[in-house]
């Protein structure tokens, strides 16, 4: 297994921030983790997909020297601003402008050329977009980043997974919510992929990350949105207590 750096993020301690910002387990620590996995390197070109405020994205941008570009076709939650203007405010307050472009776009219709990036990173969005547009529509979307990948380049996608057990049955009606079930969000490791490697891609590695449940326990204590429900996402994750609820990533390469 690689050795990991994981000291870019160490620096960044303000986790009521990095939460807000970010969206999901894990926040800077992921993107550090990721993009170690992933090789990436200064000057290469790398598309960040459903990169909501585009902390990660900045982060990347910054640590790492790569020219992004952050795609999310939503607007915020909180104050209906559409996710790549924060992208935008953020690349200025981190002085990464020079590094940082964005767009309102999702997968699959990127329009992007085909073969435009070096890089292809997603953290916690291609889940819900299985629960929107089932596994054809899953699909569709990775056959689309293997499409502006260049070859030879890397993918690295990180999800919310659950581990390769059923849902334990006091677990069920946790997981069962009405945005977004997480049971039928979530894929085990193996589902993942197969469906990546149906798209085209070879495999370099791919496991449940080693800090899964440490950024779950973040994630429930730091953000917004759990503060404001702790019987929501919080009450499920200690019910859970590390049974079922994962993170996984997988790391492919367009041949
Ligand atoms: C939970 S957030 C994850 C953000 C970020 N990667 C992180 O980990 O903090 C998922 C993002 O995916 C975006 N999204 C939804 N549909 C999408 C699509 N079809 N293509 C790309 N992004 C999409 C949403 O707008 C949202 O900002």
């Amino acid at each position: 297994m690689t050795q990991l750096r994981c000291n870019k993020s160490a620096s960044y301690t303000d986790l009521n921030t990095i939460y807000a910002q970010c969206s999901g387990p894990g926040g800077l620590h992921l993107a550090e983790f990721m993009a170690d996995k992933m090789g990436m390197e200064a000057g290469k070109r790398l598309l960040d997909v459903g990169c909501n405020r585009g902390y990660q994205t900045c982060f990347l941008a910054r640590e790492y020297g790569v020219q992004a570009m952050g795609i999310d076709p939503w607007a915020d939650r909180m104050e209906g601003d559409p996710m790549v203007d924060h992208l935008r405010r953020n690349a200025e307050a981190w002085g990464v402008s020079h590094l940082v472009l964005g767009q309102k776009i999702g997968v699959p219709d990127t329009h992007f050329a085909a073969g435009s990036f070096d890089f292809v990173y997603s953290t916690t969005a291609l889940e819900m977009i299985r629960m929107l547009e089932g596994e054809e529509g899953y699909l569709a979307c990775l056959k689309e980043l293997w499409r502006v990948l260049k070859p030879g380049g890397v993918m690295g996608i990180g999800e919310p997974m659950h581990r390769d057990i059923p849902v334990p049955p006091d677990l069920m009606p946790h997981v069962s919510q009405s945005d977004f079930p997480w049971k039928d969000c979530f894929r085990d490791i193996h589902q993942t992929v197969d469906a990546i490697r149906q798209a085209g891609f070879e495999i370099i590695e791919a496991d449940y990350a080693p800090e899964a449940h440490k950024w779950w326990m973040e994630y429930a204590e730091h953000d917004p949105f759990c503060k404001l429900d702790p019987e929501g996402d919080p009450k499920t994750l200690t019910v859970d207590d590390g049974r079922w609820v994962s993170f996984g990533y997988v790391i492919a390469r367009r041949p």
